[in-house]
């Protein structure tokens, strides 16, 4: 897997969580670093939660073998001897470039690479952060990421070819397939689905149609498996909002900028799955 065994994770949140899930379930071995131990617990709930189901579903034959590949820690030192170290952390570029900075600093293997798992923002500015960065580049998952097939690679102006081709031999090697595309905000997948997403909030704003409405529409009447705005509810509508914030500021063509109607309840803290109730409602789970 591009002589890669020993991967990092920084952040067991929703994609953090999924990330580890997939490289464990392919035989790595893996340390996940979340910010404090009551985070460290929820998620190693989310991980328990996630590979019981697929067990019970039989994708795996043994979830407590998956599982005893994964150490969840919250010390940033368990990354040090790490050969590939994935970044699954809130959507900020200051949070971000503070966090390469310093695995700069702490990750000993000189061939190591660093990899963001960002939606939107540009893996050159990540990449400067740090004193290596030819090695470093976007590896863009999907949610959930054990169930979709697909990864982005992104290089930035700086990666170097080697890295790149290391990054594919590790995507295959956890049974993904890759695309590459270049180091602009959304990349593929996202400058597509944001303003489709941005486009049904706007709708909903409008009182074109009820959420119920609008959903059935692309469900019924487009094959989709889920409507926008269950998507949104899905990725996370302060994830979403931070997603579009930077395909705006990148692009500055208004279908990506923000409905006010998201910015509220992102502002109240309507989040979606993650806090219970976005555009729909829904059970807590013990992943949170
Ligand atoms: P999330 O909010 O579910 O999880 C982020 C986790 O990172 C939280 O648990 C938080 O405690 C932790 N964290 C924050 N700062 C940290 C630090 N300094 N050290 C360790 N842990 C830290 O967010 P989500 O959805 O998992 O997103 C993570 C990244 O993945 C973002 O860059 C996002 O754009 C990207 N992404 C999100 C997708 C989605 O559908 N939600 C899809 C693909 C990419």
């Amino acid at each position: 897997m591009g002589g890669i065994d020993k991967v990092g994770v920084v952040g067991c949140g929703l994609m953090g969580a999924g990330i580890a899930e997939v490289c464990a379930r392919a035989g790595l071995q893996v340390v996940v670093v979340e910010a404090n131990v009551a985070l460290a617990a929820a998620g190693r709930a989310r991980l328990e939660a996630s590979l019981a189901r697929a067990e019970q579903r039989g994708k795996i034959e043994d979830a407590g073998a998956v599982l005893a590949r994964i150490d969840v820690v919250t010390d940033l030192d368990g990354l040090a001897d790490r050969g590939l170290v994935i970044e699954a952390i809130v959507e900020d570029a200051a949070t971000k470039v503070e966090l390469f900075g310093r695995l700069d600093e702490l990750v000993t293997s000189p061939d190591a690479i660093f990899a963001s798992n960002t939606s939107s923002i540009p893996i050159a500015r990540i990449a400067a952060a740090t004193s290596r960065p030819s090695q470093v580049l976007g590896i863009h998952f999907f949610n959930p990421a054990p169930v979709l097939s697909l990864v982005e690679l992104i290089p930035s102006l700086l990666t170097a070819p080697e890295t790149v081709d290391r990054a594919a031999a590790f995507v295959e090697g956890v049974g993904k397939h890759a695309i590459r595309c270049r180091d602009r905000a959304g990349f593929v997948v996202n400058s597509l689905l944001v303003p489709y997403v941005l486009s049904a909030i706007r709708m909903l704003e409008g009182g074109f149609a009820t959420a119920e409405d609008i959903d059935t529409g692309m469900v019924r009447g487009a094959a989709h498996p889920q409507g926008p705005l269950a998507l949104a509810d899905l990725i996370g509508l302060d994830t979403l909002k931070a997603v579009a914030d930077s395909l705006y500021r990148e692009f500055k063509e208004p279908h990506y900028a923000p409905p006010p109607l998201l910015s509220r309840m992102v502002d109240a803290g309507l989040l979606g799955r993650k806090t219970g109730r976005g555009f729909f409602g829904y059970e807590p789970t013990a992943a949170g």
